[in-house]
Parts: C-alpha cells; structure tokens; sequence
C-alpha cells in the first residue's frame, strides 16, 4: 500500500521544509520532490495550505479507570477514536494494580483491556506498596520496555506511597535505568484539609481546588526533585499546574538534574472561576490537581516556550455526570479527571501557535517528539522522516470548531472546554499509512493499534 502525500509543509521539531511524503505499508520511505510515475501509488492526498505534523502522542490517559463511580466514561475503544479525531495516533495509559498483584499480572490484565484500542499504545506502570519481589517486578518492566514507573504522592489512601517507599522505587527505578513519573501532590496534608471542610460543612465542587493548593503541588515537587536526585533516577512530572512547582523545576534543571516536566491543555486554558455555581456546572471540573489561577496559567506558557516543560498530556479521564453527582453531598467523592483527548493538538494550536506563545516547531515537539524521546519511542515516531513510521497528521490551520459534548467524539456527556473556539484541525489522520480520518469522518476503521515497542 502506497500513499502519496504532495504540496504539503512538513513540521518537525526542528525543522520546515515543503516536500512530498511517499508512505509505503507503515513506513516512510521517500521525502522530496516525488514522482509518482517512479512508484505504484494507491492514493494521491493533496495537502496544499495544510501543515504535515507527525501523529500525536498523548503521554498521560486513562482509559476506562476504576473509580468508587464506576470506570472512566471512555474506555480504549471509545478514546482512542476521540483520540484519533484530534490528531493523536498513540496514546500511553497505565497499569495499576491492586493491593498484593503482581505488576506483571497487572500488565497482563490492562493488556487485555486495551485489545480494542485503535491507536497504538503502551503503558506507565505503578508500584503501589513495597514487598521483597518488587525489585524484581520492576526489573521485569524495565527489560520489556515499559520503562516509565508511575508513582502517586497524592491518594495516600489507595495508589499512594509513602516518602519511604517513594525513595526505595527511585533508587530501584534509577538503577535499572528507567525513569519514574510522578504525581506530585502531598497526600497527609490534602486529606487533612479535605476532612477539615467536611467538617466545616462546606461540601460543594468549590472546595476541591482549597483543600489541594498550589503550594502542596510545589511542596511535593521538591520533595520528589530531591529524593531523585539522592537515588540519581530520571523524574517526569506529571500534570504541573502551578507557578510555584515550575521554579523548583527550572531550578533543578539548571544543575543539570534530569527532570522534565508535562502540563496539561486545562492547565493552560481553564482557571479556578470554573469551580463557582452549581453543582452540575462544577463538577465536571474536579480533577487533580485543580485548575489553578491567572498568574499560573502565564507561567506556565512561559514554560512550555522556555522548554522547561517537555510535553503536554492530557490526564484525559473523563466522567459521566451521574458519576460526578455521587460527590453531591461531599466534593470527596467526586470521581476526580475530565476529558480532553481529542483537543489537546487544536487547543495548543490556537492559543499556543495562532497566538505567538509558541512556534509551529514547538507544537510538534510538545504535541509528539519530545514524548516520542522520553518515553522510548524516538525515531520510530516523533517525527517525519525515511524510516519513520507512517502515523502522519495533515493539519489545516483554518478550520474553525467550536468544541461541544453535543459534537465530540469522547464517550461523555459533559466536556469542559464546552463553547470554546479552536481554530486548526486535522484534515487527514494517517495511522500505519492508512488514512484513518479524512475530513471529520472515520472511513477505515484501524482493527486494533500496536503495543508500542519501547527502547
Ligand atoms: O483528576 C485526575 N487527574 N484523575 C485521573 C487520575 C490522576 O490523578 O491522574
Ligand atoms: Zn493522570
């Protein structure tokens, strides 16, 4: 199978050129001034006025997560196609596993789950307690290629550890040549404050985001630097939301520590005035951590331009609204995560690149190959050139949405960028050389994505 892509702008991270794009089967095999009496072409796609980006990476999803609600409203099926819409073609979940399995079983189980995802994938792995074997276990993951560890300082409860143990999975993480993920929120602290506003009566959506403050992210920042640096093991921060958290960053990247940090397109969007009136209007902004300030929101586009943050994820989790309603009478209980898969490239585009906070380049780094070398994917993906793999986004800038739960394509019936305009699109989503999407239909239905082989 042949596809020609001709008359496009191909955008790497750092580099724009015009050139055609042969794809052969799932591969790139020629970028150029290509002549299609030299090949045996199958289709022709005329990307004239449209950007060549290469197919996005969503390092940060969780597809159909058990919650006391019930699962996440779009298991891998239903957001990997939302996925696709919006011009990401693979996507990176979890394996968590309960109390007393083994990851390995864990992997095996989740393995399972994502059978009907459409794009590629693979997958974080989180130690949630310390026994004898867990050395072993994550030696196990590391030499398979799942080398990114998730670990939680928030949900003490559940999937939390404590410092101790936090420190025992870096330096094992670190020795074994892997790199450990981090959610930094300190747990103690933010259950304290939560059981304080029960206690307080005050049971409402608007006190999720008081109960989880900046500083407790930042705090947990350090902490996390710290100990990675004492178990000389690579961090990755997920989802930094807050001012605070991103000096500590910098901070330790200027001495040369290896920390990389994600945000999320919420995070640079959405502020805490969303957390203000009704139940139903704010509870489908709870998630973890919160939706921050103005001045947060400034520093963290200062950020992603500066390249303190590598890449921008989703945390795409979202929940129905008769999930959030368990949490009525106790903002505790609202199934935290939202949704956003689908938008993340449009959103970074339009109040990203359409307003001069980032370049072209950086989006393609942001949306694909910074993810792509972090995470052990890097030539393969991540980029377009001969020998790449043939997941390809045709991109036309002009296309104008208005993002509604009425319209997209994420199982939920609630989506918090509700009326929001984006401009830029996906005109044709390429997956393995096979145009998936083509504009705003799905006319090939991939039977399943790949298991991401991981470096
Ligand atoms: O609120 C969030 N982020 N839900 C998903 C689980 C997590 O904490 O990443
Ligand atoms: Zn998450």
């Amino acid at each position: 199978m042949e596809l020609l892509i001709k008359n496009g702008t191909i955008i790497n991270a750092n580099s724009t050129s015009v050139a055609d794009v042969l794809c052969r089967d799932n591969k790139i095999v020629e970028i150029g001034d290509v002549s299609i009496t030299n090949t045996s072409v199958d289709r022709i796609i005329d990307a004239t006025g449209c950007y060549i980006i290469p197919g996005g990476i969503d390092p940060h999803v969780h597809m159909y997560l058990p919650s006391p609600a019930g699962f996440s409203s779009d298991d891998f099926y239903s957001g990997s196609k939302a996925a696709l819409f919006g011009g990401t073609t693979s996507i990176i979940d979890f394996v968590t596993p309960i109390m007393g399995e083994s990851l390995q079983d864990a992997i095996s189980k989740r393995t399972k789950e994502s059978q009907n995802c459409l794009t590629n994938y693979s997958f974080h792995v989180s130690p949630i307690e310390w026994r004898y074997t867990i050395e072993n276990e994550i030696d196990n993951c590391i030499s398979k290629g799942l080398r990114s560890l998730k670990v939680y300082m928030a949900y003490k409860d559940t999937i939390g550890l404590d410092d101790e143990v936090l420190l025992k999975v870096m330096k094992v993480v670190g020795n074994a040549g892997g790199m450990v993920t981090v959610h930094c929120e300190l747990g103690d602290e933010i259950e304290i404050l939560r059981n304080k506003y029960i206690t307080e009566n005050c049971l409402t959506p608007e006190f999720h985001p008081l109960s989880r403050p900046s500083k407790l992210e930042a705090k947990a920042v350090e902490k996390a630097i710290n100990f990675a640096k004492e178990a000389q093991c690579p961090i990755y921060i997920v989802h930094v939301s807050t001012k605070e958290s991103l000096e500590y960053i910098r901070e330790a990247q200027k001495k040369g520590q290896a920390v990389f940090a994600e945000t999320c397109p919420q995070y640079l969007i959405l502020d805490d005035s969303k957390y203000i009136g009704d139940f139903e209007k704010t509870a489908p902004f709870v998630m973890s951590p919160p939706l921050r300030k103005k001045e947060d929101i400034d520093a963290l586009w200062d950020a992603i331009s500066d390249g303190t943050i590598q890449t921008v994820g989703t945390d795409h989790c979202p929940f129905n609204l008769n999930q959030k309603e368990k949490g009525r009478l106790d903002f505790r209980k609202i199934p935290n995560g939202s949704g956003g898969v689908e938008h993340r490239l449009s959103l970074l585009f339009t109040y990203g690149v359409l307003q001069g906070k980032i370049s072209i380049n950086q989006f393609v780094a942001l949306t694909s190959t910074n993810a792509a070398k972090l995470f052990g994917i890097y030539p393969e993906k991540g980029i377009i050139e001969v020998g790449s793999d043939a997941d390809l986004v045709v991109w036309n800038p002009k296309i104008e949405n208005i993002i509604s739960a009425s319209t997209h394509h994420q199982n939920c019936d609630n989506n918090i960028y509700e009326g929001i305009k984006t401009i830029g699109s996906p005109r044709y989503i390429i997956k393995s050389g096979q145009v998936v999407v083509e504009n705003g239909l799905m006319i090939y239905t991939p039977f399943k994505g790949q298991l991401i082989v991981r470096k």
